[in-house]
């Protein structure tokens, strides 16, 4: 028979290092294994359940699947508008695009960049990209990713894309050209270690954009809806993008992306250009709705602000008692990164045997991302647990 574990190896390409735990269910912020013992968990699917484990978002899952689960892309479907509508009316966006997974929304966008471009002059197909960000693994995606790591074993990649230095105004203004179509940029890297973008750096974006008439995509696919404590990251800094993607928490757990396009770009792919057999499929766009509905009109943006000012206070105290083991705090909202050197996998481990679930990223950084939702309750076992573990590492 074997161990779920042990069946889980043999019978899944081994491409993830799995947590020794078999999860039962879930519920708010926890995770419940078959004896009961509860995880606090700071990893919420890697920024997928913003919401926890809501069981509203089971509810409308359940009631679009009593209606009809799938159609295809030849009928209008009323949750998939109306999500749209939603992401519309809360954004610059004037239209949407689904798609079914973070990668394949920048795919989309790539290739509108690019015909975009083409419009203006053949060569115009060029995209510039950050070094350390990271976009998906399907080809598109993983070109856009500046991460020689990912890149190298898969190489020949697509072309004409170059890569510049996260937030160097000089290594971005030596990449840009007249034959430059779009730049990609997370303003909050995520995979890369939570590194926030600098005002100063997306001024330079927009002016350059302007001089050369090129798109801004940005990459909301980790930060967007309502993670770094407003809807999406962007909106900190004083500039409309021309497109954003989105993935993970938009479909509430199901799988789910979106590409937003700003009013000009409405008509550059057409029919036939582009598509998905399971793109903007309902069940996930009802649980998409469920999920957007809460973030945009409920203040629980206020109080994710309010929480994470908090834990942001209360972390920087703890890096005053460990001064040598905590070398820096980033990020906003319920993205924080805390950079901790080679312990990290130490603190992972030995949290996770406290019931606490760490993720780990970049190596050295431990990356929370917790519930939106979390209540102050549970920010202080988070901390308390923390110290304990730090205290012993
Ligand atoms: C910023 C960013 N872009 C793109 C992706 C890829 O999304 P997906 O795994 O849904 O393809 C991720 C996934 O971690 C991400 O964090």
């Amino acid at each position: 028979m074997g161990s779920l574990h042990e069946n889980d190896k043999k019978y899944i390409l081994n491409l993830y290092n799995r947590l020794n735990l078999e999860v039962e269910r879930a519920e708010g912020v926890y995770l419940y294994d078959k004896d009961n013992n509860k995880y606090l968990d700071m990893y919420s699917g890697i920024s997928v359940n913003n919401l926890g484990y809501d069981k509203g978002i089971a509810k409308a899952i359940k009631n679009q699947v009593d209606k009809y689960i799938h159609l295809s892309n030849y009928f209008v479907s009323e949750p998939t508008v109306n999500l749209a509508k939603l992401l519309v009316d809360n954004s610059f966006a004037s239209k949407v695009y689904f798609s079914n997974s973070g990668t394949e929304a920048n795919e989309g966008a790539l290739k509108l960049c690019r015909k975009y471009g083409r419009s203006i002059n053949e060569d115009k197909v060029e995209i510039l990209s950050a070094l350390n960000s990271f976009h998906g693994r399907t080809c598109g995606g993983l070109t856009l990713t500046g991460q020689e790591k990912y890149q190298k074993d898969f190489k020949p990649l697509l072309s004409g894309v170059n890569y510049f230095e996260f937030n160097n105004i000089e290594s971005l203004r030596e990449c840009v050209s007249e034959n430059t179509c779009a730049v990609f940029l997370e303003v909050i890297q995520g995979e890369g270690g939570i590194v926030e973008v600098s005002q100063e750096f997306i001024n330079e974006v927009v002016k350059l954009s302007k001089i050369y008439n090129f798109l801004i995509v940005i990459d909301e696919i980790q930060t967007g809806i309502g993670r770094s404590g407003d809807l999406f990251a962007f909106e900190k800094y004083n500039f409309t993008p021309d497109v954003v993607t989105l993935a993970k928490s938009i479909g509430g757990g199901l799988p789910l992306g979106a590409i937003l396009v700003s009013e000009r770009l409405e008509e550059v792919l057409k029919i036939g250009d582009h598509g998905s057999t399971f793109g903007g499929n309902p069940v996930a766009c009802a649980a998409g709705e469920f999920v957007l509905d809460k973030v945009v009109n409920t203040n629980l943006l206020d109080e994710v602000r309010e929480k994470s000012k908090y834990i942001l206070d209360e972390l920087q105290k703890l890096k005053k008692d460990f001064p040598t083991l905590i070398k820096e705090i980033r990020g906003r909202g319920m993205m924080i990164g805390v950079d901790v050197g080679e312990s990290a996998i130490a603190i992972r481990d030995n949290a996770m045997n406290n019931n606490l679930l760490l993720n780990v990223t970049n190596k050295t950084v431990i990356r929370l991302l917790p519930p939106l939702c979390i209540s102050y309750n549970e920010i202080n076992e988070f901390l308390e647990k923390f110290r304990d573990i730090l205290s012993k590492i």
